[in-house]
């Protein structure tokens, strides 16, 4: 059978070869995709020439940040650039409502910092631009199969001017490009890769920014943040997590009456979602049983009080698309 650590040996044959002594510049976004791609260079290159670079948009996961770096750094990483960029993705959605509109800011943001961030390194112009670009992602964009696989990869992989820049070059490198998921999965365990980021469901691109509904602001953003955490934790906690093909909370942009002690109390509406799936082009509601729901609720309006109302989205895809925006 195909071994993963005959894999990492052709990588680093093949890559060292094409590389030499030039400086490799990988994008992280926390995702199982790019880590597994980032720890592959640690492993196979001299993780002096590695740069990682991860974007902190302000608009990732709780405590995405800390654990995105401590990870890296376990693996090697030397050259670990965290770019702080929360106040420029929030100003640049400030007073937006329309979901195309919003995509469309994060994406044209994206693109704009990394390009400044990526001169401000200063690497000299014969380094590698890294991608954690997968076999399917290659059918995918290469076939053209419906719009949406080429709109879910453009901030990371297929529209910068940075990537077709060095694409023209012939300065990418795809580590990853002839592997299937579960494949990268097992790759990364290898690789020794935490198993809570090698099980980790997928996230948009766009991150919280298309779980608010509405206007993305900080406080939306923090009160989102914590109620997915209770949520992701609760699901891990009662064995549910790796049944479920992704789950996530979004929040609302409606705020509904409530009672805290003897006040009424006007405060916002969340949806949790859950969905079994094979690759995300279809999806199932995942069948909770009622007392699981029911106290993962009761938890998350009791710990984050700004919320007062909890629903669960029994809508399968399609019609209904996994992300609400
Ligand atoms: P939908 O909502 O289209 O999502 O049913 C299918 C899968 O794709 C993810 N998704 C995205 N991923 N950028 C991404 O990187 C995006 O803009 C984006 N929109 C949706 C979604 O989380 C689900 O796994």
């Amino acid at each position: 059978g195909w071994s993963m650590e005959q894999y990492i040996e052709e990588v680093r044959a093949s890559l060292g070869q094409r590389v030499g002594a030039n400086p490799v510049l990988l994008l992280i976004s926390g995702g199982v995709d790019s880590t597994v791609a980032g720890a592959l260079l640690l492993k196979t290159l001299n993780p002096d020439q590695v740069h990682l670079m991860y974007m902190d948009t302000g608009l990732m996961r709780k405590n995405e940040t800390e654990t995105v770096r401590v990870n890296l750094e376990r693996l090697g990483a030397k050259h670990l650039h965290i770019i702080h960029c929360e106040n420029e993705f929030l100003s640049a959605l400030k007073g937006l409502t329309d979901p195309e509109a919003k995509r469309k800011a994060i994406g044209d943001l994206f693109i704009t910092i990394q390009e400044r961030e990526v001169t401000r390194l200063g690497l000299p112009d014969s380094y590698f631009l890294a991608q954690g670009t997968l076999y399917t992602d290659l059918i995918e964009s290469g076939k053209g199969i419906g719009k949406k696989a080429h709109l879910i990869k453009s901030h990371h992989n297929v529209g910068s001017p940075l990537v077709d820049a060095k694409r023209k070059a012939g300065r990418i490198i795809e580590p990853l490009d002839r592997l299937y998921k579960d494949e990268v999965r097992s790759l990364g365990r290898i690789l020794g890769i935490d198993e809570d980021v090698v099980r980790r469901h997928p996230f948009p691109g766009p991150g919280l920014g298309v779980r608010i509904l509405g206007e993305v602001t900080k406080e939306k953003c923090d009160i989102l943040r914590d109620a997915d955490a209770i949520y992701i934790e609760e699901l891990k906690k009662r064995g549910l997590y790796d049944e479920i093909w992704q789950a996530f909370a979004v929040l609302l942009p409606i705020r509904s009456v409530g009672v805290a002690g003897d006040v009424r109390k006007y405060s916002w509406v969340l949806a949790l979602r859950a969905i079994t799936s094979d690759d995300g082009m279809t999806a199932d509601v995942y069948p909770f049983s009622m007392k699981d729901l029911l106290e993962i609720s009761t938890l998350i309006t009791n710990t984050v009080t700004d919320i007062g109302r909890v629903t669960y989205d029994i809508s399968s895809k399609p019609p209904a698309t996994i992300e609400w925006e």
